[in-house]
């Protein structure tokens, strides 16, 4: 029985390496370091005028729509293959970028000395995983819901009370709705709260306590949070 559980155990050890990077250098963080001086590595990409070369998910783009393979699994491996020739080696009849940009940009200086060939095989891991269809829907979906938020709202999200408090329910914490009610005429003590922490001041969160974001949040938040917060209405009791 012993045997059998460990030969499984072995087993998804083997298939789980199997997904698993062939490099584990840190993909992300050395396209960071050796790209980003020329690509914009934002997804998407935010427009520049001063330009020095494509966006790094352009790049990545179209070397998978352009590069040659026998089968879409090919097409991976054959993708990082271009990267790794290409940041060494390029030249114009190589790259994939349309004429017009190519004359525009400048053929790519080739950084042979400043990147080694194992480092590439980990930023071109990284390139071909992190630009894809399917992330840039979810990047973009985020910013649609973020745009079209209240700004108190966004930057509750950004300090985390949204994970203890909603608009109009009770969770960890008070709804904010309950919060306006009962400080109608008492923003100051709501700036207090968030500043100090507060505890006991709810009897139904006895047990539970509000941290302190002295010093973790800028003046100018305040200001949103309490002004955002002390006019959040119960929207189920309009
Ligand atoms: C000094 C600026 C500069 C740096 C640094 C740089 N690039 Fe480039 N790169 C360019 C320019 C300009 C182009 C567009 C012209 C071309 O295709 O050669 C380009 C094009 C490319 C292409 C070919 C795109 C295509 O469509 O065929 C790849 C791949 C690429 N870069 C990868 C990288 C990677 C990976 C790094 C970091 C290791 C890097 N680049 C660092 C300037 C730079
Ligand atoms: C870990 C959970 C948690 C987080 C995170 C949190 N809160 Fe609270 N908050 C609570 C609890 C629990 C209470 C009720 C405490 C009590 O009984 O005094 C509370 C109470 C409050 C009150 C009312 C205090 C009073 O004086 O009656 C305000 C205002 C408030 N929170 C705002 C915020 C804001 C703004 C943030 C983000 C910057 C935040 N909270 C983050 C749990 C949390």
């Amino acid at each position: 029985m012993i045997k059998i559980i460990l030969g499984l155990a072995l087993l998804i050890f083997f298939v789980g390496c199997e997904k698993k990077h062939t490099s584990n250098l840190d993909g992300k963080k050395l396209l960071e370091e050796k790209c980003s001086a020329c690509h914009n590595l934002d997804l998407p990409p935010k427009t520049f005028t001063d330009e020095k070369a494509p966006p790094m998910m352009a790049v990545a783009f179209h070397i998978k729509d352009f590069i040659k393979a026998s089968s879409e699994s090919d097409k991976i491996p054959k993708a990082i293959d271009f990267v790794k020739d290409y940041v060494v080696n390029p030249n114009a009849s190589k790259s994939f970028c349309d004429k017009k940009s190519l004359e525009s940009y400048g053929v790519m200086p080739s950084q042979k000395g400043k990147v080694t060939q194992d480092e590439l095989e980990a930023i071109a891991e990284y390139m071909f995983e992190h630009f894809t269809l399917k992330n840039l829907d979810e990047a973009q979906a985020i910013e649609n819901r973020l745009r079209k938020m209240p700004t108190g709202e966004r930057v509750a999200l950004k300090y985390n009370c949204l994970s203890c408090h909603k608009k109009d329910k009770d969770v960890v914490g008070p709804s904010f709705a309950k919060i306006a009610k009962r400080y109608v005429k008492n923003t100051v003590q709501i700036r207090k709260s968030i500043e100090n922490g507060s505890a006991k001041r709810w009897k139904e969160y006895r047990s539970v306590m509000m941290p302190s974001f002295k010093n973790k949040i800028s003046n100018k938040d305040l200001d949103v949070l309490v002004q955002w917060i002390s006019q959040t209405k119960n929207e189920q009791s309009k």
